[in-house]
């Protein structure tokens, strides 16, 4: 079986921060990748905008280094590649002065397009981008905007970005990329949860002992100190990523996938997250910071080493039990960890049932444990139903942990597309069902900064752990003190 690819109407994408590492490892492929799925209709283009002087041509070269840098080589098309790249152009701009905005209205003419603005610079530079490019009348009734994370550095942050890009579109115009709700697993989970009878009556504090959701990552800085030693895990990986899972997981059932159905649903979870603040902070979250160790097979520096000026208490790990308050999920834990360099990348959920309530099976059938579902995000992404079986064969009654599989890539022989071909192409579809409202971010930075709050208050420090590692020991120690444990992730 293949994957059905339904050709989304003609539109122009202007790329703003064209040159940036984000056009470079993430839209330039993805957009060669719908090219080559046949996603496009004619005349569809791609406007690169950044301050460099570049020709066209000089951009497409870059547009094809990057391709054949991020994109398999087994999928590179020379002909499917030609054709992406003709429709590329390029004008520099500079879109905080406004110059090279009147080319860009040429190159833009009269067309008819979808058009859309990726705003793929730094946030604060949005404000200006959407009123330089509303005042050179390039913003038509249907224009839309796409901006990503970090969306403000707390709650007031957050809401004078949304007031600057609001002045200029209105909600129903703004697609706010959180990339985690692309991911294929992610998309697997709504599936599974609603397209199925038999998960919802279990999905409660009846049946969950508990919910896990890890994000480690084995990179480290990535020369993005700048943003990250002011950022740390909390605001980079928690306020978005993190709880936008959380919020799939602990959703009731919208009526439909309809962008404010999902989105009522998801904000009602953010509101119900329980206070963290002075008063359990420390009982609840653990902050921890690289050092020096292994990573990726080698020797890697420590986090303040990789610092102009040694000295951060930033953190570069953190851990939380979280609790949401409402009928369903009273008194269910969800602990949240996600860190940079740890033993590995691996991005999982796991919804822990509870154990049987009484075991008929004697000593010799071996351990009866809980049912565990596993949908892991990364790397090998899948879902998998931990059950109990009989051990096959003669013999007496033996027991055994196994998994159902239910990764079926394989078996449908299709690709799992990158989180920001789904995306691009749902924004052009007018659809934002998988993009976060702005009641939601504030939601979520309402719930944050609390915890930021309090950890300065309390001068609450980072605990070292060394890189290669999973964490400071004070994070096993915070779920196993409730009599858990933490999945292992590999
Ligand atoms: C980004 C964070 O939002 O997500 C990064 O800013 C992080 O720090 C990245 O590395 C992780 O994304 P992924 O898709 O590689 O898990």
């Amino acid at each position: 079986m293949t994957s059905q690819t339904i050709p989304v109407e003609p539109f122009d994408l202007v790329v703003f921060g064209a040159t940036g590492d984000l056009a470079e490892r993430k839209l330039l492929p993805a957009l060669y990748q719908r090219q080559l799925a046949g996603q496009y209709s004619e005349p569809t283009r791609m406007i690169g905008c950044s301050r460099s002087e570049l020709t066209d041509d000089q951009y497409r070269a870059f547009a094809r280094e990057a391709i054949e840098h991020h994109v398999a080589k087994a999928e590179i098309d020379e002909d499917e590649l030609s054709r992406f790249l003709a429709r590329i152009f390029y004008v520099p701009a500079d879109a905080r002065s406004g110059k090279g905005l009147e080319q860009l209205g040429q190159v833009l003419g009269e067309s008819h397009a979808v058009r859309a603005f990726y705003l793929a610079v730094a946030p604060a530079l949005f404000g200006d981008i959407v009123h330089r490019i509303n005042e050179h009348g390039l913003v038509m009734p249907t224009s839309r905007v796409i901006v990503e994370k970090p969306i403000g550095h707390s709650l007031e942050t957050a809401q004078q970005v949304n007031d600057a890009i609001g002045e200029v579109f209105d909600e129903a115009r703004i697609f706010r990329i959180d990339h985690y709700l692309g991911k294929e697993t992610v998309q697997n989970l709504m599936a599974l949860r609603f397209g199925n009878a038999l998960y919802e009556p279990l999905w409660n504090s009846a049946h969950v002992d508990h919910v896990q959701i890890t994000v480690a990552e084995s990179v480290g800085l990535e020369s993005r100190a700048g943003y990250y030693d002011k950022a740390g895990a909390l605001r980079d990986m928690v306020q978005n990523h993190i709880l936008q899972l959380l919020c799939l997981v602990a959703m009731e059932a919208p009526a439909s996938l309809d962008a404010d159905a999902m989105r009522d649903e998801k904000l009602k979870v953010l509101r119900a997250l329980k206070p963290i603040g002075p008063q359990n902070t420390e009982r609840v979250t653990v902050r921890g910071q690289y050092r020096a160790g292994a990573s990726n097979g080698g020797a890697v520096k420590g986090y303040l080493d990789e610092l102009d000026d040694g000295a951060s208490n930033t953190e570069t790990f953190v851990a939380l039990k979280a609790e949401i308050g409402n009928w369903r999920w009273a008194g269910v834990p969800f602990y949240l960890r996600t860190g940079k360099r740890l033993a590995a990348r691996a991005s999982e959920i796991v919804i822990q049932f509870k154990p049987i309530p009484h075991s008929i099976f004697g000593d010799a059938a071996g351990p009866v444990f809980a049912n565990q579902l596993v949908i892991r995000l990364q790397p090998d992404e899948g879902v998998k139903q931990w059950i109990m079986i009989k051990d096959p064969g003669p013999g007496g009654m033996r027991l055994r942990h196994v998994p159902l599989d239910m990764t079926f890539a394989e078996s449908f022989k299709v690709r799992n597309p990158d989180a920001y071909e789904r995306l691009i192409m749902d924004v052009i579809r007018g659809n934002q069902t998988l993009f976060m409202r702005r009641d939601e971010v504030e939601a979520a930075w309402r719930w944050i900064d609390p915890i930021v709050a309090a950890w300065e208050e309390r001068s609450q420090a980072v605990q070292g752990y060394t890189a290669g590692t999973w964490g400071p020991s004070a994070s096993i120690a915070l779920i196993e003190r409730d009599g858990r444990t933490w999945h292992e992730s590999v």
